[in-house]
């Protein structure tokens, strides 16, 4: 075949193959047949050396024309290859429907202790209550000792402790001593409640866990009396359940660190001649409290002389399971999705 023969197969060729090439890869190989360092184009300029002059000035010019064209359809093709992919990646995109529903995420709510805590701090605080805390890991002064609970003393065996690998360490046992925290650094008078937990060493079962929730509550101030703590638990307990027509009365109860010692129980909140929560008896017993002890006091360098109080400790897990009708203690720390989805 002659040169000028070669130059229009090959182009007829070239032309052919870039068209077929559809793929990156594809039109990669075809530029390497032609237009490599070793393609054909190269060879038929390799070839244009053992021409004459006078061949050489004819067909010269007519293999760059070879190379221009194979060139230029080369650049095209590989702007319409870029160009179809573009398209490709954006029709997928164009099935992507942004308004398809998603599967549901989970609802967050707040656990049921922290909206019976915050409404009780409410209402302590709408009543001029100042809200402290105090430390879970005590030692045996503050959980026994400054509460008039000596080491032989019987009381001691109300409480099953979880003593600590240090020694004279507990976990605490009730929220009673931050009273004594709060007797030690307040300024007189004062009025503090202190939610928190607190640690039972005991069988579990549907009313008793090894960790509950209490809230204490201390009013030391001068003239203190009964008066004031029946006036006080009355409204507290108006206020936590939500109800006017809520009264109390008290019983005697005994704690060590109260002198006299009273069990508070409230009017039913949910019926008026008796329902299961108050087991037909229209009363339900919700709170231990009573007037500080003088030696409580003085243990803590308070005058009892001049100064007086009241103290009480109520369960709050208790009162958030009367509250909302929960039946088993163990469903606040169970982790069960359909019981915290309630609230
Ligand atoms: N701390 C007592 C308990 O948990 C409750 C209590 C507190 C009783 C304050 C009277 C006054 O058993």
């Amino acid at each position: 075949m002659n040169l000028k023969d070669q130059i229009s197969t090959t182009k007829a060729q070239l032309l052919k193959t870039f068209e077929a090439a559809t793929t990156e890869h594809a039109l990669e190989e075809a530029r390497i047949q032609f237009l490599g360092r070793n393609g054909q184009i190269a060879a038929l300029m390799e070839s244009l050396k053992t021409l004459s002059l006078e061949e050489k000035k004819s067909f010269g010019p007519q293999l760059n024309e070879l190379k221009k064209v194979a060139e230029t359809t080369y650049n095209e093709r590989k702007a319409a290859i870029a160009k179809a992919q573009e398209q490709q990646a954006f029709a997928k995109f164009q099935h992507f429907d942004v308004t398809a529903s998603t599967y549901q995420p989970l609802k967050s709510t707040l656990h049921p202790y922290t909206h019976i805590v915050e409404h009780v701090e409410n209402v302590f605080m709408s009543m001029g209550y100042e809200i402290v805390d105090g430390p879970e890991a005590e030692t045996d002064y503050y959980n026994f000792e400054a509460l008039n609970i000596p080491a032989d003393h019987p009381a001691r065996d109300m409480y099953d402790t979880f003593w600590l690998d240090v020694p004279n360490m507990l976990m605490r046992t009730h929220t009673s001593p931050v009273e004594v925290h709060a007797m030690e650094t307040k300024e007189l008078p004062f009025a503090v409640v202190a939610p928190g937990r607190v640690y039972r060493h005991e069988a579990t079962d549907a009313s008793h866990d090894i960790m509950f929730l209490q809230t204490e509550g201390l009013f030391i101030g001068k003239n203190i009396s009964m008066a004031h703590l029946f006036a006080t638990a009355k409204a507290a307990l108006q206020g936590i359940f939500e109800k006017k027509d809520i009264n109390i009365r008290m019983r005697p109860g005994f704690f060590p660190f109260v002198e006299p010692g009273v069990e508070i129980d409230m009017t039913c909140p949910f019926c008026k001649h008796g329902c299961s929560v108050c087991k037909k008896t229209t009363w339900i017993e919700v709170f231990p409290a009573g007037l500080c002890h003088p030696n409580v006091l003085k243990c803590s360098g308070i005058d009892p002389e001049i100064y007086s109080g009241f103290a009480f400790g109520f369960g709050l897990t208790r009162l958030a399971m009367i509250k909302y009708g929960i039946n088993d203690l163990r469903l606040f720390h169970s982790g069960k999705l359909q019981f915290l989805d309630q609230f």
